[in-house]
């Protein structure tokens, strides 16, 4: 299937498919509205698996705010510009792909799927969509057949860099001969967040053996096992050796090791300060990942799209990816009205493959591109390169002092924790 970015067919045709559709009797399978989405996916799913995906950390306020701060910002409508023909298209480390939106990485896609490959499912997601995946280390499915399921679309692998450094070279090894074509190392994560909603039931699907084939299927990995290589390890064992090797507190100190283990670009996930930005950039990164893990991390109440400017700024032409919160198309021209190269959903994919496997998140990619590209259309900004700060106004009611007309907030200027309620 061709990509729907092409001239012939944009994006905005998914609402014209739907409703013709509505002529012969025919209406759509899966929910066009978020919060019916996440409502039909939470009747799909099995509880725990559920509370693991839709729940963050602590009182899951940096969770709440990171989607409470795109309504602090609007776009501001601009007539007669004729933008019949949008294009979504973006250059990223040297790909051009058909649109900006990618899929963050979700370590639990495995078991978010009826028949347990998830990854594989999105990966097919991916090929029929032009829309990126970033696989997570956390799969049930290996890497490698993760991969073959790309089809021309390109697909990254994200890192949790485990302590041990063999398996850590294994692993981005395995990826560049696989045909990734790029590595995200996740910095946040390197110890989990206090997840209130997994601690009332107890539940960590890897430690439950969930997720882990790209271990099992390593013999870096293998080799740690109490009883070293065996071909079919204990469960428990495996779960056992994940904890204890899962998470590495890097520091700057390991970067250049980091670094030397790829010529693949080198994306660095959790970035939100720009002192951290200009660090990475001096030690030779290729793009930066503005993100704060969905709220799933620390709950330290800064939303994503707030730390996004100052990041962007300081990243100075370095591509920088971004997710957090978005849930609509229009959040998705927001971020990228405020620098980003790219947008990221997470659990918003991942309900639609609750509900439908490779169809479902399909359905929520074109729904999410459609709406990008009608708000572009309708409000007059036909190019990415039309989307700029000055294409926004701080809201009022968001919270905070305004602004100076056609400036983002800084830091004590509002629109930042403080305005988030
Ligand atoms: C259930 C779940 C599992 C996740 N697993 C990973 C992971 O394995 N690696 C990673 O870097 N981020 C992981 N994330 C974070 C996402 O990549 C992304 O940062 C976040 O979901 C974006 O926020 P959103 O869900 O509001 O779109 C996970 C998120 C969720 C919801």
């Amino acid at each position: 299937m061709s990509h729907p970015s092409t001239p012939q067919e944009p994006y905005a045709a998914y609402q014209n498919e739907i409703y013709l559709g509505g002529l012969s009797g025919v209406v759509p399978e899966y929910p066009m509205a978020f919060a019916e989405l996440e409502e039909r996916a939470r009747h799909a799913m099995p509880a725990t698996v559920w509370s693991y995906v839709a729940g963050g950390a602590g009182d899951e306020h940096t969770q709440n705010a990171n989607r409470a701060a795109f309504a602090h910002w609007g776009l501001v409508p601009r007539m007669l510009v004729g933008a019949d023909r949008r294009d979504l298209s973006v250059d990223l480390f040297g790909l051009k792909l058909p649109s900006p939106l990618f899929m963050a990485p979700v370590g639990v896609l495995g078991i978010c799927a009826r028949d347990g490959h998830g990854d594989l499912a999105t990966a097919r997601a991916a090929a029929r969509t032009g829309v990126p995946m970033i696989a997570s280390t956390l799969s049930a499915d290996p890497l490698e057949e993760v991969a073959a399921e790309f089809g021309d679309t390109p697909g990254f692998f994200q890192l949790y860099t485990p302590t041990d450094r063999a398996l850590a070279e294994s692993l981005v090894q395995r990826a560049e001969k696989a045909g990734f074509a790029g590595i995200v190392v996740t910095l946040d994560t390197w110890i989990a967040g206090w997840r209130p909603r997994d601690l009332a039931t107890s539940n960590f699907p890897q430690l439950r053996g969930h997720c882990l084939a790209n271990y099992t299927s390593d013999p870096a990995f293998r080799a740690l096992l109490p009883r070293g290589r065996t071909a079919d390890p204990d469960p428990r064992d495996t779960a056992l050796t994940w904890a204890g090797i899962f998470g590495n507190p890097l520091t700057w100190d390991d970067l250049p090791w980091l670094r030397s283990l790829t010529t693949l670009p080198l994306i660095l996930k959790g970035i939100c300060h720009p002192d951290d930005v200009r660090r990475a950039k001096d030690l030779g990164v290729d793009g930066i990942y503005c993100s704060t893990h969905g709220g799933r991390q620390a709950n330290g109440g800064l939303p994503a799209l707030d730390a996004l400017p100052d990041v962007v700024e300081a990243a100075d032409g370095l591509p920088v990816l971004f997710d957090s919160g978005v849930r609509s198309g229009a959040d998705v021209v927001k971020a990228l009205a405020l620098g980003a190269t790219a947008v990221g959903i997470g659990r918003p994919y991942t309900y639609g493959l609750a509900l439908g496997g490779t169809d479902g998140v399909v359905h929520v990619l074109r729904a999410l591109l459609a709406e990008a590209d009608l708000t572009m259309a309708v409000d007059g900004y036909p190019t990415l390169a039309d989307l700029t700060p000055e294409a926004l106004r701080h809201v009022c009611g968001g919270g905070g002092p305004l602004p100076p007309t056609g400036a983002w907030p800084r830091p004590g200027q509002g629109g930042g924790v403080a305005a988030t309620g």
